[in-house]
């Protein structure tokens, strides 16, 4: 729930700091009335060095980064781009905007990609796989990106619930050739809308930076509005207000998946005694998110009946099992051309995800936590898995 939890005066005063130096909101220009005041500039900066990437790309939302990061790539008509059925519809909005076919595989265990599903649905035309870090907790990386090394494809991930985790103590978004990240209002750390890419290649970070800004190459020898210009582009620039807040939250990254962490692994500890709960896999030297905690059960009904106990005590679940048809490529029938890459059927085309995400439930987890939820939890819990 996360970022938006520790919004305060560290915020504030970022955001007054633009408006005492000329309140100057776009990222470019104005050079003499802004002392010197460069907001997205220095949020790009930190974060790059956050993650350990030299080249970061503030955008206007994570939808936005994995738009840019296609368009870094030169993906288009013609060209197939893989990512997993489970996933939040922007992941393929982003494919089909840039004109590129999406084809969605299933997930393992993991609930992130499977890695022998990957192998199985790469063709000739396949160009790049976005693999998704889902509410926080690694992909299998290591696995993924050797396939992708194997098969000549480039790796994005897209690390919109991932920000601040890592595997291997290497930052999830940095595996690949680009990393995604959103700052939407419900993620790790918020912007209230806003996104990042980070790149491995400096070349194909200047194509970005070009095409995020209407193909301005932001060439130091002009102004701005003599600019050089090589490609065609669109406008998804990060605004100075923005990219204040981000600085602020960026510092308190840290220490808010450290407190989602801890809460998460309390209540895990209250419940995983009980008989019939499955931890969600988790590939070895993961550093989660923490955003949220998933189980298995052994019925999408006990499922079901774990909400339902969940909610008489007051507290909810997140995504899963409730709202999983935003999350979950078989039901996108709405989607055209992920219709056609899957010959016209959704609905058959992930059994082992429909199976793996219908017994699935995600409690959220939240940065601060009232010290009688895992209690409540436990006790919700014991007695959905005690009825029948
Ligand atoms: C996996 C995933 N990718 C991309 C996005 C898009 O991010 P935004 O809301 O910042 O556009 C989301 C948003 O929830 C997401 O869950």
């Amino acid at each position: 729930m996360p970022g938006h939890e520790m919004i305060g005066k560290e915020e504030e005063n970022e955001v007054k700091d633009v408006f005492d130096n000329g309140a100057i909101l776009f990222r470019h220009g104005f050079e003499s009335m802004r002392s010197g005041c460069y907001k997205v500039k220095d949020f790009e900066n930190e974060f790059g060095k956050f993650v350990g990437r030299e080249y970061a790309l503030a955008v206007t939302s994570g939808t936005a980064a994995l738009r840019v990061a296609l368009a870094s790539l030169g993906l288009g008509p013609g060209d197939e781009v893989i990512t997993q059925c489970f996933t939040f519809v922007a992941t393929v909005e982003a494919i089909i905007e840039a004109g590129a076919k999406p084809k969605c595989v299933d997930i393992d265990q993991t609930l992130n990609m499977c890695p022998k599903a990957l192998e199985k649905a790469i063709t000739p035309r396949t160009k790049a796989v976005i693999v998704v870090h889902m509410l926080g907790t690694p992909a299998k990386l290591e696995e993924l990106n050797n396939i992708c090394k194997k098969n000549s494809l480039f790796l994005i991930e897209d690390t919109a619930w991932g920000c601040g985790g890592s595997l291997q103590k290497k930052a999830l978004g940095t595996w690949g050739d680009i990393g995604t990240y959103s700052f939407d209002f419900a993620k790790t750390m918020t912007t209230g809308e806003g996104g990042m890419v980070v790149f491995k290649d400096k070349k194909i970070y200047e194509k970005a930076f070009a095409w995020h800004d209407h193909g301005h190459e932001n060439n130091p020898n002009f102004p701005r509005w003599e600019d050089t210009r090589s490609s065609n582009g669109f406008n998804y620039r990060m605004m100075e207000l923005q990219g204040a807040i981000g600085l602020a939250q960026l510092r308190k990254l840290k220490k808010i998946v450290q407190m989602q962490r801890d809460n998460k692994r309390q209540i895990w500890n209250s419940i995983s005694h009980i008989e019939g709960i499955i931890a969600r896999q988790i590939p070895p030297e993961s550093y989660e998110t923490a955003d949220a905690l998933i189980f298995q059960v052994n019925s999408s009904e006990l499922a079901i009946r774990c909400r339902e106990e969940l909610l008489k005590v007051g507290l909810s679940t997140k995504i899963l099992p409730e709202a999983y048809t935003w999350h979950f490529a078989g039901t996108w029938e709405h989607m055209e051309s992920l219709l056609e890459s899957h010959e016209g059927n959704l609905n058959d085309a992930f059994d082992q995800s429909k199976d793996l995400l219908k017994r699935a439930v995600s409690i959220p987890i939240s940065v601060y936590m009232n010290r009688e939820v895992p209690m409540k939890v436990a006790k919700a819990l014991e007695a959905a898995m005690s009825i029948g």
